[in-house]
């Protein structure tokens, strides 16, 4: 397939963006490598996707101009990243931020009203994402309300494919964390015990991370956790809602909750996909692409695949972790996993502990989000929680 191959596809058409995932489950069954005139061949099929993440050598993660710590780069710069990433998620980590998590999760719960109407996206989830978010970093809470607004516009940038606007979001976030730095620097050993001090004082590399590497981890981990961790809680709320039957077993059965956390967000991904492009021509799924053909990986089609996983909607609690990419698959793997699956847990505990119903409300229909988010955008419910109990 070369550039001046005709349009398989349209991503960006009003009815793509209004019904993603149905669009993507027809396009897998109709035209499972797609070209579309954004210069973009998308995988809809798990074997496809599967292909790309086994071999980095052919297909390259450098898919942007700007540099990107560890998301843009192969090996062996990547590894070099990875390695000095990949303890801040250890299970020491995350074991010490569990309470901190647990009680964002808890004032957010008894914040929700116990009757009427909540529109979960505005008045929790997002929310969550945001304090979630700093309390991890250590970043104070007037934070909060610019990130909320940076993920908006950034989402926008993606959407309208601006760069000028998508390297003014980047240049805003940028000024956010040097700000941050030049704090820390200033109040050297009085600087908060946190992990952007702890990145200022990194010497794994032998030496200090330059501002530039640091800010490019950070905003590939908000990046990484702010919109995902929203778009998560929204589904599966959702998913749980209208499935009421699930959601009472959950609640009289919180250590389903990993398994049924997973299962659910491989139904309905949070994550719509990411990025390859290729060093030499290869063939996928029949196709031919040109060296340097630029790929999306569609994690929201190729976990829903019926040569995996049967019939995509079929909830099981039994399947193979192992098909799941949820969290990607080989080098790039989401180094993030642990923690998001630890906060989605706790929220997910405290949210079904401490209400006795959650329902969707007849009148009021969900709205879908856009690419590049997924999920929702608005979520009404009915939350019902026990009057009796002290909570
Ligand atoms: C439900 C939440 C999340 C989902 C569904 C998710 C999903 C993914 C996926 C599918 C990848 C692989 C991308 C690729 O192969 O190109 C990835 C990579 C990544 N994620 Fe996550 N993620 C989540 C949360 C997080 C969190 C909480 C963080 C950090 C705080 C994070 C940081 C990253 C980073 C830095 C990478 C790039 C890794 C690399 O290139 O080696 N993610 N994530």
């Amino acid at each position: 397939m070369d550039k001046n191959s005709p349009p398989d596809w349209d991503p960006r058409s009003e009815a793509v963006l209004n019904d993603q995932m149905t669009t993507y489950d027809d396009m897998r069954h109709r035209c499972p490598v797609a070209h579309s005139r954004y210069g973009y061949t998308s995988l809809f099929r798990h074997e496809d996707v599967m292909r790309v993440l086994k071999d980095h050598e052919t297909f390259s993660s450098a898919v942007s101009r700007f540099p990107s710590v560890p998301n843009g780069m192969d090996p062996p710069e990547h590894t070099v990243y990875r390695r000095l990433i990949e303890p801040y998620f250890s299970p020491e980590h995350m074991n010490a931020f569990a309470p901190t998590c647990r009680d964002v999760a808890v004032r957010l719960v008894q914040a929700l009203p116990g009757e009427g109407t909540t529109e979960l996206m505005g008045d929790f989830a997002q929310i969550f994402a945001l304090q979630i978010q700093c309390a991890w970093l250590g970043w104070p809470a007037d934070l909060h309300e610019p990130l909320r607004l940076w993920t908006l516009k950034n989402h926008a940038a993606t959407l309208a494919r601006d760069e000028a606007a998508l390297s003014a979001v980047a240049l805003e976030f940028d000024g956010y964390i040097k700000d941050l730095l030049a704090v820390r620097r200033t109040d050297d050993n009085a600087a908060p015990d946190d992990i952007t001090t702890s990145l200022l004082r990194n010497q794994s590399l032998g030496r200090s991370l330059t501002d530039d590497e640091i800010v490019s981890i950070l905003r590939n981990w908000t990046v990484g956790e702010l919109a995902t961790i929203s778009a998560s809680i929204g589904i599966l709320t959702h998913y749980l809602a209208a499935n009421s039957g699930l959601q009472q077993q959950l609640r009289e059965h919180p250590a389903l909750l990993p398994a049924a956390i997973d299962e659910i967000l491989r139904i309905h991904a949070p994550l719509v996909m990411n990025r390859r492009v290729t060093t030499k021509q290869v063939t996928l799924g029949g196709r031919t692409l040109a060296k340097g053909s630029r790929l999306a990986l569609v994690w929201a089609s190729a976990n829903r695949d019926e040569a995996v996983f049967g019939n995509p909607d079929e909830f099981r609690l039994d399947r193979d972790p192992e098909l799941n990419l949820l969290y990607g698959a080989g080098i790039h793997v989401c180094p993030g996993a642990p923690l998001a699956r630890l906060e989605l847990r706790i929220v997910m505990e405290e949210l079904l502990g401490r209400t006795s119903q959650i329902a969707l409300v007849s009148d009021r229909e969900p709205v879908k989000a856009f690419f590049p988010a997924s999920g929702f955008s608005a979520l009404p419910l009915q939350i019902q929680k026990p009057s009796s109990r002290a909570l």
